[in-house]
């Protein structure tokens, strides 16, 4: 497999605080699809602020296609896709708004309308190309963002918590739509049940460190790890005793 991205010992923070990032290392491979757990403020959003170089490194070293990031640089290859759709969905209509990326890398005319157009179907959005933005559900607005990220074709995509407040049938098409997705994937979420669908990897982390990493089954099935670091192991990956034995043990008879 190639190598996509690669951290070696990063260290960072917001400006003027102590770092909230320690000592992370990983190396993630084109096309692959990783999962990233962990409590409120373990760091993940700040992890993806770092890699879309946004927050400047402090220390260590971030890599992407083998060329060092630089906070600031424009990085074509990595989108991410931000928690609440509303800061992220600007333009007047959805067709607009998912072209603005491709329209900045310097795609016009016919192109850009087939990638806009791509990217809209790949998400389930083609019907709705020309309505404003803030016309649209909760759940259009998060394949919205997606199509925004995806229009670009960047090599690695970053979903901050994608399944945050969606109701099941969003959230079902959410995963229909990222399953389908060839580029590398970084899921940030609580939806442990949404990761194990997606991932075959899952990093946890706590207190701005890396605390498992490897097969998501492992990781989120490890009882004691997951104790650890604040989290439960996923309903489907917990063994139960089906319910009417479940009665038999209780009552001694099953009603
Ligand atoms: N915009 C910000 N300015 C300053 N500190 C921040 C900002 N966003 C997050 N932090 C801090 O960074 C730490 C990690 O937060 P965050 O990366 O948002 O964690 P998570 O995404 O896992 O909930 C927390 O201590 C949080 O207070
Ligand atoms: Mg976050």
């Amino acid at each position: 497999m190639t190598e996509l991205l690669y951290l070696d010992t990063l260290t960072a923070g917001w400006p003027g605080q102590e770092p909230v990032l320690h000592d992370i290392s990983l190396t993630l491979h084109r096309g692959e699809r990783v999962g990233l757990v962990g409590p409120n403020g373990a760091g993940k959003s700040s992890l993806f602020l770092s890699i879309a170089g946004v927050l400047a490194p402090i220390g260590g070293v971030v890599r992407l296609n083998g060329r060092q990031v630089r906070s600031g640089q424009f990085l074509p290859d990595v989108a991410l896709v931000f928690q609440q759709a509303e800061d992220q969905l600007f333009c007047p209509t959805l067709a607009e708004d998912v072209a603005f990326g491709a329209r900045n890398m310097g795609l016009a005319g016919p192109a850009l309308e087939q990638r806009v157009a791509q990217a809209l179907a790949a998400c389930d959005l083609t019907a709705l190309a020309d309505r404003p933005v803030h016309q649209l559900s909760g759940g259009e607005k998060r394949r919205a963002c997606i199509a925004g990220a995806l229009v670009m074709q960047p090599a690695l995509m970053l979903l901050d918590e994608p399944s945050a407040a969606l109701d099941l049938r969003n959230r079902r098409k959410l995963i229909a739509v990222l399953r389908q997705i060839d580029q590398a994937l970084v899921i940030a979420s609580h939806d442990l049940e949404l990761v194990l669908e997606l991932c075959p990897r899952v990093i946890v982390m706590d207190a701005g460190r890396i605390g498992a990493d490897g097969p998501a089954r492992d990781v989120l099935g490890d009882a004691r790890l997951m104790a650890a670091h604040g989290q439960e192991v996923p309903h489907s990956l917990t063994p139960h005793e089906d319910d009417a034995q479940m009665h038999r043990t209780k009552t001694g008879r099953v009603c």
